[in-house]
C-alpha cells in the first residue's frame, strides 16, 4: 500500500537515512532525474547534487533536522544538464532511527515558464548558464587555492633533500664503470629521481606565491616564441600549424615568463593529443566579451588541436589540480598552473571540444587602459 500510495502521487519522492543515503525513489523521480532505480539507490543524495559549497553545507547539516525544510538546490541530471530544484525535507522516525521524506520540484521548469516571452526565457537560461559557470569557477579557484597551499609546503621540505640525492647519484653515476653490476639500479635511481624533481618543480610551479611582474609586451611575439620552443615535438609528432591571426592587439602587460609557461603548457597538451599526425590552429582575435559585470575588450588566443578531444565525463575536471588520464606520464598540474595564472592576470581560460574532434582552448587577457 505504501509503495503503490508513492508510486501514484505525481511528484518526484524520495528516502534517504540522516545522511543522505537514498534508500527509496519513485517512478517519477526517475524521470525527473533521468537515472534508472537501481543507478541512484544506495548513493548519497549529495552525489547528484552540483558541488558548490553552500550544497555541501546544507547536507552536512542534514542530520540536524527537525522539521520540514525547503531549500533550492542545483543537481545533475544524468546527462549532465544542471537544474535547480526546490527540495523539502521531513524528517521522520523508524525504529528509533532518522530518516528524511523528501519531495523535488522543478524550479527551472516553473521559472521558464514564468517568462513571459522568449526572450525572458533566453535571458533566463543565460543567466543560468554563466551563474553555473562562476559558481564552477569558484569551486576550482577556492579548492586550487587549498591544494596550492598544501603543495607549497610539501614541495618546499622535499625540494632540496631531492636535490641532494640527485646530485650524489649523479657522481657516483659518472664514476662507476657499465660493467658494474650495480650500474643499472644507480641508472633507475637517476632516472626516478629525476622524474620526482620535475615533479617538485611543478608543485612549485603551482604554488608559486610571488605575484606576477607587469611587463609591456608584445603578446603575439611572446605566443610565436612559444611555438617555436615547441617546434621540435610539432615536427616529431607530423603536425601542421595554421595560423589565424586576425588583428593587431595591442601592447599589454603581463609577466612573460609566467604566460610563456601557460602557452608552452597548452601546445604541449595539443602536441600530446596529437601523437600521429594532426592540424595545430594558432588564433589571434580582439573580441568583446561579457562575464557577468565584466563587460570589456579582450585579447583572445585560441590553440585548437585535431586530437581525440575530452570526453563529457572528463571535462569539468581538467581544471583539477592532478586530474590526469595520461597516468604517469602526466602530473595532472598543467592546467590548473595555467588556470592560476590566468587568474593573477585578471584573464580566462576556457577549454571545449571542438564540433567534428578536438580541443580547443580559448585565453582572454583583459585590455585596460
Ligand atoms: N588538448 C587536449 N586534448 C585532449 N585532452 C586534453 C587536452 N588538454 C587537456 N586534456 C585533458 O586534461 C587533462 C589535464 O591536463 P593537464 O595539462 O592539467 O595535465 P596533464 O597534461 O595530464 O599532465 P601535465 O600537464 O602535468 O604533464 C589531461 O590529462 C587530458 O585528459
Ligand atoms: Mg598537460
Amino acid at each position: 500500500m505504501f509503495k503503490s500510495m508513492m508510486e501514484g502521487v505525481p511528484l518526484p519522492l524520495m528516502i534517504t537515512n540522516s545522511k543522505g543515503r537514498i534508500l527509496f525513489v519513485n517512478k517519477w523521480l526517475e524521470e525527473f532525474m533521468g537515472y534508472m532505480h537501481r543507478e541512484i539507490l544506495k548513493n548519497n543524495l549529495r552525489d547528484l547534487c552540483a558541488p558548490y559549497e553552500h550544497t555541501r553545507y546544507i547536507f552536512s547539516c542534514l542530520p540536524d533536522i527537525e522539521r520540514t525544510t525547503e531549500v533550492d538546490i542545483d543537481f545533475y541530471r544524468k546527462n549532465c544538464d544542471i537544474f535547480t530544484a526546490n527540495v523539502s525535507f521531513t524528517p521522520f522516525y523508524y525504529q528509533q532511527a532518522q530518516y528524511l521524506f523528501i519531495i523535488f520540484r522543478d524550479v527551472t521548469s516553473r521559472r521558464l515558464r514564468e517568462a513571459k516571452t522568449r526572450e525572458d526565457e533566453e535571458r533566463y537560461r543565460k543567466l543560468l548558464a554563466e551563474r553555473n559557470m562562476l559558481q564552477d569557477q569558484l569551486h576550482r579557484s577556492s579548492k586550487v587555492a587549498f591544494m596550492g597551499e598544501l603543495a607549497a609546503g610539501i614541495a618546499h621540505e622535499i625540494n632540496n633533500p631531492l636535490g641532494i640525492i640527485l646530485g650524489f647519484v649523479q657522481d657516483i653515476s659518472d664514476e662507476i664503470s657499465s660493467d658494474n653490476s650495480l650500474f643499472e639500479s644507480i641508472k633507475i635511481i637517476e632516472k626516478e629521481t629525476s622524474r620526482c624533481v620535475d615533479v617538485v618543480k611543478n608543485l612549485l610551479d603551482f604554488a608559486r606565491l610571488k605575484p606576477p611582474e607587469s611587463i609591456s609586451v608584445d603578446i603575439v611575439e611572446l605566443f610565436e616564441g612559444s611555438v617555436a620552443l615547441m617546434m621540435p615535438g610539432i615536427k616529431k609528432n607530423k603536425i601542421s600549424i595554421k595560423k589565424k591571426f586576425k588583428n593587431k592587439p595591442p601592447t599589454i602587460k603581463l609577466d612573460p615568463q609566467l604566460i610563456q609557461q601557460v602557452f608552452l603548457n597548452i601546445i604541449i597538451n595539443a602536441v600530446q593529443a596529437m601523437p600521429d599526425k594532426g592540424l595545430l590552429t594558432l588564433g589571434v582575435n580582439l573580441v568583446h566579451k561579457a562575464w557577468l559585470q565584466e563587460t570589456g575588450d579582450w585579447i583572445r588566443i585560441t590553440i585548437s588541436d585535431t586530437g581525440p578531444g575530452i570526453s563529457e565525463k572528463n571535462i569539468h575536471r581538467v581544471f583539477d589540480p592532478f586530474f590526469t588520464t595520461k597516468g604517469s606520464k602526466g602530473t595532472g598540474l598543467g592546467l590548473s598552473v595555467c588556470q592560476r595564472i590566468m587568474e593573477d592576470h585578471c584573464g580566462k581560460i576556457e577549454i571545449e571540444n571542438r564540433k567534428g574532434s578536438g580541443t580547443m582552448c580559448n585565453l582572454y587577457f583583459p585590455i585596460k587602459d
